[in-house]
């Protein structure tokens, strides 16, 4: 995805509905909120959340956070009880996302949330922001707009250096306001825990919900613990060539006639990552003993593949995972 020619755009009701329009179509758009310019993609559709790790070139599946336009959108996709209803209620719309549990009906990829079963919600206040989500009307995946190991981009000009060429659009609303990511929290457990200062202080949030917990800088429920939160009951076996009796068969590329399921048949590994988490889990299934993997190239997002693989198929006993 390095052949796109990138439209920069103002901000206006024309930009923001042409923006609009792109990300109904599963392009990538970036956007101003007011923490840092995020790098949108219809947060329901996996092949365009799957592209947002391309474009980044995100090594892995760190998961993402979620942007609606309010809180009644928001609890259609994690539920929220009666203490993630008062924290919300208090700091937005703005610069706090909560890590809360998916809804049963949760409409919402899950590339998304990496393999957890929970999901990173935010309202950000940006007007900008909120025009482009009312005119989408979905809910909108988004990162910081940066490549991998580049820091956050506060104006349009930082995201055209990062990312030119390898997204569709990018909406100029000026410099970021607050210029520091999002505060995140985790509600999904008994204790709040503090899993990246950003933008809303600690102390502000702990006004309202008592101390939080500590948690070191970066997310320590995103892909290091990502065995524990979800791995298959069924044994999975890699760089298979084809099933063993009562095994399913999760096949990539052409000529896999004895697939079960097949991650992408034009090798695709773009493809391939978008169907992954989706197809292991429908393979996860009583029809079946065990899953049997075909070798997925070790290069792209068939890296953060692999690296998802040899989790999910080394035993839970010895798993070094704190
Ligand atoms: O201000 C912001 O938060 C910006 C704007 C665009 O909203 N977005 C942003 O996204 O900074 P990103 O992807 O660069 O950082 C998201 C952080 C990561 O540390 C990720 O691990 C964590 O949120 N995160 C997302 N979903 C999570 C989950 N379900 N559980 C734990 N951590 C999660
Ligand atoms: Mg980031």
């Amino acid at each position: 995805m390095t052949d796109l020619s990138t439209i920069v755009a103002a901000a206006e009701p024309d930009g923001i509905q042409r923006a609009a329009t792109l990300l109904r179509q599963g392009r990538l758009v970036a956007f101003p909120t007011e923490t840092v310019y995020g790098l949108g993609a219809d947060a329901t559709n996996d092949k365009a959340v799957a592209a947002i790790y391309g474009a980044k070139g995100r090594p892995d599946f760190n998961p993402l956070i979620v942007h609606f336009t309010d809180l009644d959108a928001a609890a259609e996709a994690v539920v929220f009880d009666d203490r993630a209803k008062r924290v919300a209620a208090a700091f937005w719309p703005g610069a706090l996302t909560l890590v809360l549990p998916r809804t049963k009906t949760c409409a919402i990829s899950l590339l998304t949330s990496a393999g957890l079963d929970t999901l990173a919600v935010r309202v950000p206040s940006q007007p900008v922001a909120q025009s482009l989500f009312r005119a989408t009307a979905r809910p909108i995946a988004a990162p910081s707009a940066n490549r991998s190991f580049s820091v956050s981009p506060t104006t349009a000009r930082h995201v055209t250096q990062d990312l030119s060429g390898r997204i569709d659009m990018i909406l100029d609303g000026g410099p970021c306001a607050v210029g520091l990511e999002s505060t995140v929290i985790d509600l999904s457990t008994p204790r709040p825990t503090l899993l990246r200062p950003g933008g809303i202080p600690a102390e502000d949030i702990e006004a309202v919900t008592g101390p939080l917990a500590a948690a070191g800088e970066g997310a320590p429920r995103s892909p290091g613990m990502l065995s524990r939160h979800y791995a298959p009951n069924r044994p999975v076996r890699l760089n298979a060539a084809a099933p063993r009796d009562g095994e399913a068969f999760l096949a990539f590329g052409p000529n896999s006639g004895n697939a079960t399921m097949n991650l992408s048949e034009s090798g695709n590994l773009n493809e391939a990552a978008a169907a992954f988490f989706a197809m292991l889990r429908a393979l996860d299934s009583d029809e079946f003993e065990g899953i049997a993997v075909a070798p997925i190239p070790e290069k792209g997002l068939g890296r953060a593949i692999n690296d998802r693989l040899r989790r999910a198929a080394t035993p839970e006993t010895s798993s070094e995972t704190p």
